[in-house]
């Protein structure tokens, strides 16, 4: 994305937003439901796959790796699978885009097949860590040419006779896990990761839809994964839950503008992905799960959230791996609460698609809201009362902030402007659309 398709939006003052908000497929499902289809052997069908940009350009580097995929005029997604160790050298470069997770997890794939193959990404991406990866691949025989030592534009060089490897995750983070993983499928013998503490287990679930043998164990060291390596997956259809990443946004939206009531229908809980709605709920939030059921082994149900007061509440760092994504929104409902709401534990969040500990911090800041940084913590005093708002975003290609900031839009006292909403189609594709549809008033600029 560059500044001649930049599109700037404002969000003003909404009026009680109502109805149903139904918000786009699970980002990480989303992902892992195309490269597992790849892998498998015969015809996989994907229901509600997330059309965003992240994910198809997945789904694009797939296609370059040898898996043919189309989508059906009825939204389904056909992956035709390869079987594992069945991809090809790719004959050109996979640009993820914007996209840690797609990155990532490809490496991974790539590393255990025999060829090379080159991966670059916008500008967001190739400022983000490599090495996390590049250094548990190379234990498994790969080889890595990169830009300053580990970030992108790279060459991946696949090892020829890959070992399966025990890694103990020193950054809790389940790209980097799901990478090992997807290496380890190539490898011969069990792939073990030790995570410290757990994080999102979509792969290890999809793992086992697709039919491999993965071993979850928790010991005093922490939480132990290991996949058998070579298996043959069978195709296997699934259909993709509501992301509860995107979801945040409307929901946050509703809890702060006065007199909203939405429902978001079918909406992921998998425990892994749920410490906002569990620190929301402390905070005194009105939110109810209706019509709770499991859906290819993800628990989902219906959300209907309504505005009403919020204090100021501590969140343990212990609860980061399972808000990660969730914390700007956060800090922009704790903008909205009575009182103190500190967040700790966020390190992490400065090798997001921004330095998202700065970027929320200034545009707090910048709406009139009394915040700080604190080693990593962030602070926020709210007043129980709209914020002034009025701000000016640089949204630096970060979809989640661009939205928060929207939302903070829809409820203080002055419109916020975002130079840049082209970038929340990279997880939420329409948002503005749907978000208008319910009442706010989103609009360009
Ligand atoms: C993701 C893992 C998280 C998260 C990202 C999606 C995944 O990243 O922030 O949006 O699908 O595995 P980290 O693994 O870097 O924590």
């Amino acid at each position: 994305m560059n500044a001649s398709t930049a599109t700037p939006l404002i969000a003003a003052k909404a009026r009680a937003l109502s109805g149903r908000v139904a918000v786009p497929g699970d980002k990480s499902v989303s992902h892992r439901a195309l490269i597992f289809g790849a892998l498998a052997v015969g015809t996989t069908r994907v229901t509600g796959l997330l059309e965003g940009e992240d994910v198809l350009n997945t789904a694009r580097a797939l296609r370059r790796l040898g898996v043919p995929i189309e989508r059906g005029a009825d939204g389904v997604w056909t992956v035709h699978g390869v079987g594992v160790g069945g991809l090809a050298e790719p004959d050109a470069v996979l640009d993820l885009g914007n996209s840690g997770t797609g990155a990532r997890l490809l490496m991974g794939l790539v590393a255990t097949h025999p060829f090379i193959s080159f991966f670059t990404g916008d500008e967001s991406l190739c400022r983000r860590p490599m090495a996390r990866v590049t250094e548990p691949l190379t234990a498994m025989g790969a080889r890595f040419v990169a830009r300053d030592g580990s970030r992108l534009p790279l060459a991946v060089i696949g090892a020829k006779e890959p070992l399966p490897i025990e890694y103990r995750l020193p950054v809790p983070s389940a790209q980097v896990k799901s990478a090992i993983l997807l290496a380890g499928l190539s490898a011969p013998g069990a792939t073990s990761i030790i995570e410290p503490e757990p994080t999102r287990n979509h792969t290890e679930n999809m793992l086992r839809h697709f039919g491999a043998t993965v071993a979850v164990a928790d010991g005093t060291d922490g939480r132990r994964i290991t996949v058998t390596g070579e298996p043959e997956l069978v195709a296997s259809d699934l259909t993709v839950p509501g992301d509860p990443s995107s979801a945040a946004f409307p929901l946050v939206a509703a809890l702060v503008v006065p007199g909203s009531q939405l429902t978001l229908p079918n909406i992921g809980l998998n425990p892994l992905r749920t410490g906002l709605f569990e620190t929301l709920a402390e905070m005194g939030a009105d939110i109810t799960y209706e019509n709770r059921r499991v859906e290819g082994g993800e628990p989902i149900a219906d959300i209907v959230v309504r505005a009403g007061a919020l204090n100021g509440v501590t969140v343990p760092a212990e609860r980061a791996p399972r808000m990660i994504d969730e914390y700007p929104i956060l800090a922009v409902a704790a903008a909205f609460a009575q009182g103190r709401t500190a967040m700790h534990g966020l390190k992490e969040l400065r090798v997001k698609e921004s330095d998202r500990l700065a970027a929320t911090a200034t545009g707090l800041a910048a709406s009139g809201v009394t915040v700080a940084v604190e080693g990593d913590s962030l602070i926020v005093h709210g007043t129980g009362k709209p914020p002034a708002g009025g701000a000016a975003i640089a949204a630096k290609l970060d979809h989640r902030i661009a939205m928060s900031f929207l939302v903070m839009g829809m409820a203080a006292q002055q419109a916020t402007r975002i130079d840049d909403g082209a970038t929340i189609e990279t997880s939420f594709p329409g948002f503005a659309a749907l978000m208008n549809g319910a009442g706010a008033t989103v609009r360009p600029a």
